[in-house]
Order: C-alpha cells, then structure tokens, then sequence
C-alpha cells in the first residue's frame, strides 16, 4: 500500500471553467470532458488519482455539469468516490475551494481540470512530507510564461512570489504554476467564504505574506494546459509519437485499427475508435484521431486532425490540422484548413472553403 493509500488522500479537481478558448467545442462539451484520444480528457485525470492510490475526488463544477454527473455517477465504476459541487455562479479557483471545505478532511490535492501532464502525484506527496509548510505547488519550465502563473522560489524551494500572466519581457522566471497543488487543510482559513477568490492573484500571495510556506515543486514532466485549440491539437500528436507516454500502441491504435490495417491511404500514426468507415481511396494521416463512427469518403483527406464521434467527411473533403466536434458534417471537396475548430452537429456545405483559423458553430444547444 502506498502512503496516499494509508491517508486516504483527497482530490479536488477544478472543472468549473467555461472553456471559452475551445469554442465553439465547449458549446456542446464542457472542456473536462472534451476527448483526448477518444476518452474524456477527465477520465483520464481521473485514471491518474487512482493510480496514486486517491479514492475521493470532489469536483467543483459551474459549467455544463451534466454531462460530467452523467459520465461518473457516484463514481463506483472508477473506484473513486465521486462528489460534485455546482457553482451557480463561478466561485474561482479558490473559492471553488472554499465552497468544498465541509468534504476537506485532511491534506488534499487540487487540480485544474485542464492539465494533460505525466506528473507522479505520490512523489509529489513524499515531497510535501519531507518539506512541511501549508503546501506544495507543481512547478514547470516553459518557453514563454505569460499565459501563466511565474511562482518564483528559492534554492530551498521556498516560494517568495507570484506573479500571474506577466506579460513575456516581465516574466521574474520560466518556471510556471502547473496546476497541481497539494495543500493543508488550515490553507482553507485564507479563503474568504461568499465571493469568488482566485487562488493565483489572492489566496497563494496572501499565505506566503503571513509568513507560510509554500514549496515549489519543479519537474520536467509532460505537460499541456489543454485550454486552447493548438495546444489540444499538441496534446494529440505527443501522445501518437509517444512523446506522452500514455499506453497507446505506435503506429495504428483503437478499437478501429483493425479497419485501417493494409488500407493504402493510411499513414500513421492514426487511432481510430469503433465503427469507422474510411473509402479505399482516402487518405487518413498522419497524427489523426478519429472517433468511433466517423466516415471518411472517396478521395477525402485528413491529416494532423482529431475527429469526434460521428464525423462524415464527404468524397473530396480535405481536412488539415483542425478539429471536427461529434455529429459534424463536412460536404463533399470542402476545404477545412489548418486552425479550423468546427462544432457539434455543424454542416460544412458542399465545396466550401474556410479560411484558416475558422471557428464554426455556436451555442445552439442548450447547456445542462
Ligand atoms: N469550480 C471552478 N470555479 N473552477 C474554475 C473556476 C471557477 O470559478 N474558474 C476556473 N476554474 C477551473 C477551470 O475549469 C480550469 O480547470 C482551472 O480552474 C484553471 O482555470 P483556467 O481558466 O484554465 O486558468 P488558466 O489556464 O488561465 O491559468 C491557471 O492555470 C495555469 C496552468 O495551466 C492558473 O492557475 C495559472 O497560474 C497556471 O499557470
Ligand atoms: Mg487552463
């Protein structure tokens, strides 16, 4: 039994975020449950809790729960205690926390609900035992930290300051709040209760202030922040060339591979889930994803793409590093160019051509 195990460690995972720059693929999914390779991108969080031994996660939810309730229940299928905290309206990131504090029964871990990352979380605890303090934040090195939170720390990994979304010539450090913390209780009594409070601008330089330590704890992990189309277009093909490690086979994966096995036009890596139907003369790949019974037509072609469910790519469609959300249709010999996002249940016509960038779909369905 590992020590997460035998202090039945809890997590709180940050999901209440309207995932604004993924629209329009956030109008019909919340971001945490948007897929990565054909799995929410939260089961997968979830996945990593379990293997660190964490049975309890709060979820502190705002936008679209429904769909988040409706996929883990009480959470009996993943072996996790599921319980859900729903925003009326968005507490922040430290609010969020202080709106959980009757579930919080000891040490915790917060996550926010968009960081695709290799992060050991039980060598992250070991570290909090032998450092102390009120807590522990996960810290990683990025070329530009202004889309980020700078945490800057000394040699003993004390941190000193924060300094959120700097911009890029003010940035004090590259090393960046990953969104990953592992807290005391007490950390608690800084949140003022009934307003939102961001944990980033108010709660973390309020603690250090009063004299608390916080540690940094700085790896050289995968990481992603999934919020941005690039970046989940990024997360996709790291974890195709196995950059990620994430137990996927090189080279044709899924429960469709079998489908595109010998297939001429397939140029891997390429996963695949059930139910595909791709024409003997297109071209699929490389560093596609499609989604169980997406059908791809004579001649059509997708490269660096990630399709979800039920995608129909007509004969002639060319589809170039974008996203297709589920039920979309794209007409026969359009163009879909790089950047595009495309949203649920949209039609591309016939012979259309997007400029590149385009965001298509808008807020038709109604949230739950
Ligand atoms: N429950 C709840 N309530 N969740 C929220 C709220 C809220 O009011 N606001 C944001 N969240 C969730 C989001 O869903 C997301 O999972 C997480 O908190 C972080 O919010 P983002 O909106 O994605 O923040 P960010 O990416 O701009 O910045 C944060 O993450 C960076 C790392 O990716 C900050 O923590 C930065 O300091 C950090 O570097
Ligand atoms: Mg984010």
């Amino acid at each position: 039994m590992n020590q997460a195990n035998e202090k039945a460690m809890q997590a709180v995972i940050l999901v209440g975020g309207e995932g604004t720059r993924l629209r329009p693929l956030t109008y019909g999914t919340p971001k945490p449950m948007v897929p990565i390779m054909n799995v929410p991108f939260l089961a997968r969080t979830m996945e990593r809790l379990y293997e660190a031994g964490i049975r309890e996660a709060i979820l502190a939810a705002g936008y679209m729960p429904k769909a988040i309730v409706e996929y883990f229940g009480d959470g009996e299928r993943i072996g996790i205690k599921v319980t859900y905290a729903i925003e009326e309206t968005p507490l922040g990131t430290a609010g969020a926390l202080k709106n959980v504090e009757q579930h919080i029964t000891g040490p915790f871990f917060v996550l926010n609900g968009d960081i695709f990352t290799s992060l050991d979380l039980t060598a992250m605890l070991r570290y909090h035992e032998a450092k102390g303090g009120a807590g522990v934040l996960h810290l990683i090195r990025v070329d530009d930290p202004s889309a980020f939170g700078c945490v800057v720390h000394d040699e003993s990994g004390r941190i000193s300051a924060f300094v959120e979304k700097p911009p890029k010539d003010q940035a004090p450090t590259d090393e960046i709040n990953a969104g990953t913390y592992l807290l005391e209780r007490g950390v608690l009594d800084f949140i003022p209760a009934g307003r939102p409070v961001s944990i980033e601008r108010e709660t973390f330089p309020e603690i250090i202030a009063k004299g608390k330590e916080l540690y940094a704890y700085t790896t050289s992990d995968y990481w992603i922040d999934l919020g941005r189309p690039e970046q989940y277009l990024a997360a996709h093909r790291d974890v195709l060339r196995g950059t990620m490690p994430l137990a996927v086979e090189p080279g044709l994966s899924g429960e469709g591979a079998d489908a595109l096995r010998g297939h001429p036009g397939v140029v891997p890596p390429v996963h695949a889930g059930g139910d595909v139907v791709v024409d003997a003369s297109a071209r699929i790949g490389p560093n596609v994803v499609l989604g169980r019974g997406c059908s791809i037509g004579a001649d059509a072609t997708v490269k660096e793409s990630v399709l979800w469910e039920r995608v129909s790519v007509g004969a002639g469609a060319m589809i170039e590093e974008a996203i297709v959300a589920s039920g979309a249709t794209i007409g026969a010999r359009a163009r879909v160019p790089r950047g595009s996002v495309i949203g649920h249940d949209v039609e591309i016509d016939p012979d259309a051509v997007l400029e590149p960038g385009a965001r298509v779909g808008s807020p038709q369905r109604t949230p739950g």
